[in-house]
């Protein structure tokens, strides 16, 4: 089972984390590794995202900005109950956690991780975790959750490219001769430190810790451009790492890869004394994901479509607040985008790898916007979690990506690439379907579909056909309140 530690909590909580335990045992001793990911038989994909859980000591932790009325039951353990419902209604081949999973006031990292990625572990579903800028703030710097996180059953979530788990990662001092004068550092190098599987070139796997001795005696953080003194490039942060999604069992892309998903390290805090706030998506994880993108591109063969690429991190990059101002925009903005305040290129990165067509993130939970900026699809999940902040009568949320190659491309000579990125919100206000309202249901791509110009809701998408636009599964579409009103008319129908 790993490092699982005895939990110093409460006995109510202790009664939760056995059971939690359990479960987790159960799952690995009935799941076994998690499959690789591919299309299902109808052509589609899902992912849920879940964003900013802020997941603490479970029944102990109250939630924050919630009716007064609700204070007295709310705890962590309604974050859990959320996401329980959330896989079961929405039943998603996987689930990404965004960041600030867990955060300051967990009395025991471990305990809180168990219990924040049960609910994903129990029901089966493979999961991907990244760092948000709170997760080391219990017992466990950043190498420590990721590393703990990567070794838990079902999950797809690696320490960085070449080294998967933290046996991979070895500290060690480097010496360097620089103009004839030898130069000392600490860094961490993969086992191998060469090409690996997932790279056509050398990474180091990682720089120090963020905090405690490592990080202290580590020159880690002043690695300048993500190159280290012995010119390896070096992949900033942890939790940098991509997954592969292959076409459906027995369509022309069985074999192939039809999605990638880049997950990054969007870091904590900057480390630059006179640059304010949030950190950003450094030179050497740029530099990591175009290689990887240029790999994935140089094995599409003549007349095939490039895999359609789409990024998960947690702090938005700066052109989110651009994203804001287009016309194509859907959902809404509470608070201001909290980038980092100096732009690191990241977006243009993804621009760069040609494929990239959304991106994702955490981080601002009162904003749950989609917009378009030069071609991209910008978009917020909103808060999960609710001992995260929120705002009073704004439903906790979740968001929903649909992967979509269409029907009969299983046993058919039809193209089997993804012709549509659909994607929807689901809020835990006791309305709609399983009482979650479906909301701001889009289209974020579509193959020769205009995007950018005008509105590509469900309601508009011009350029496309009404009938294509039509989801299966979903036939209250005409119902679904739009615009800010949305949120009020939900709330008002909790009724509590
Ligand atoms: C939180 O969970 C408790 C116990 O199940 C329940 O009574 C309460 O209504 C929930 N609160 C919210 C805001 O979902
Ligand atoms: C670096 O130099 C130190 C001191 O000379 C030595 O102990 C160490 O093994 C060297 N490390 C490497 C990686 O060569």
């Amino acid at each position: 089972m790993g490092p699982l530690k005895s939990s110093r909590w409460g006995s109510p909580w202790r009664v939760l984390h056995a059971v939690l335990f359990l479960s987790l045992c159960f799952a690995l001793a009935t799941s076994g590794a998690v499959q690789a990911l591919r299309f299902r038989a109808d052509g589609t994909f899902k992912i849920l995202q879940i964003a900013d859980m802020h997941y603490e000591n479970g029944e102990q932790t109250p939630c924050s900005d919630i009716p007064e009325s609700w204070e007295a039951t709310c705890s962590d353990l309604n974050t859990t109950s959320f996401v329980q419902r959330l896989i079961a209604s929405e039943d998603p081949d996987l689930i990404v956690f965004s960041g600030d999973n867990i955060m300051s006031g967990s009395l025991d990292a471990v305990a809180s991780m168990n219990a924040a990625f049960a609910p994903a572990i129990d029901a089966g579903k493979p999961w991907a975790a990244v760092l948000g800028n709170h997760d080391q703030e219990a017992d466990l710097d950043r190498l420590g959750v990721i590393a703990y996180a990567s070794g838990l059953p079902m999950t797809l979530t690696k320490l960085n490219p070449g080294c998967h788990v933290a046996s991979d990662c070895k500290p060690v001092k480097g010496n360097f001769s620089i103009n004839g004068r030898q130069v000392s550092q600490d860094f961490r190098q993969c086992v191998s430190d060469g090409p690996s599987e997932d790279l056509p070139v050398a990474f180091r796997c990682g720089v120090g810790a963020s905090k405690g001795p490592a990080a202290a005696a580590g020159a880690a953080e002043q690695q300048v451009g993500g190159v280290s003194p012995g010119l390896l490039p070096v992949v900033e942060g942890w939790g940098n790492y991509h997954l592969v999604v292959n076409g459906p069992l027995g369509s022309k892309s069985e074999s192939r890869v039809a999605a990638v998903l880049y997950l990054l390290d969007s870091g904590d805090y900057t480390k630059l004394p006179d640059i304010g706030k949030y950190d950003w998506i450094r030179p050497g994880q740029q530099l990591w994901m175009k290689s990887v993108a240029a790999q994935l591109m140089a094995l599409v063969v003549d007349g095939e479509d490039a895999p359609i690429g789409l990024a998960y991190f947690h702090i938005p990059v700066p052109e989110f607040e651009r994203a804001w101002e287009s016309s194509a925009k859907t959902g809404v903005k509470q608070e201001v985008v909290s980038s980092a305040v100096v732009n690191s290129g990241f977006f243009t990165a993804m621009l760069e790898t040609q494929h990239i067509k959304a991106s994702f993130v955490g981080h601002d939970h009162i904003n749950d916007y989609c917009g378009s900026f030069r071609g991209m699809k910008l978009c917020y999940a909103g808060g999960t979690g609710y001992h995260a902040y929120g705002k009073v009568g704004w439903p906790r949320r979740a968001r929903v990506v649909l992967l979509r190659m269409g029907e009969g491309v299983v046993g058919s000579e039809r193209n089997s690439q993804v012709e549509e990125i659909w994607s929807w919100k689901r809020l835990d206000d006791g309305v709609g379907h399983d009482g979650m309202s479906d909301i701001d249901r889009e289209l974020l791509w579509g193959k020769g579909v205009d995007v950018e110009g005008s509105g590509t809701s469900a309601e508009s998408g011009p350029g496309t056909e009404q009938d294509e636009l039509d989801m299966p599964g979903y036939d209250n579409a005409g119902d679904m309140p739009d615009g800010p009103n949305e949120e009020m008319h939900a709330v008002g129908s909790l009724g509590s």
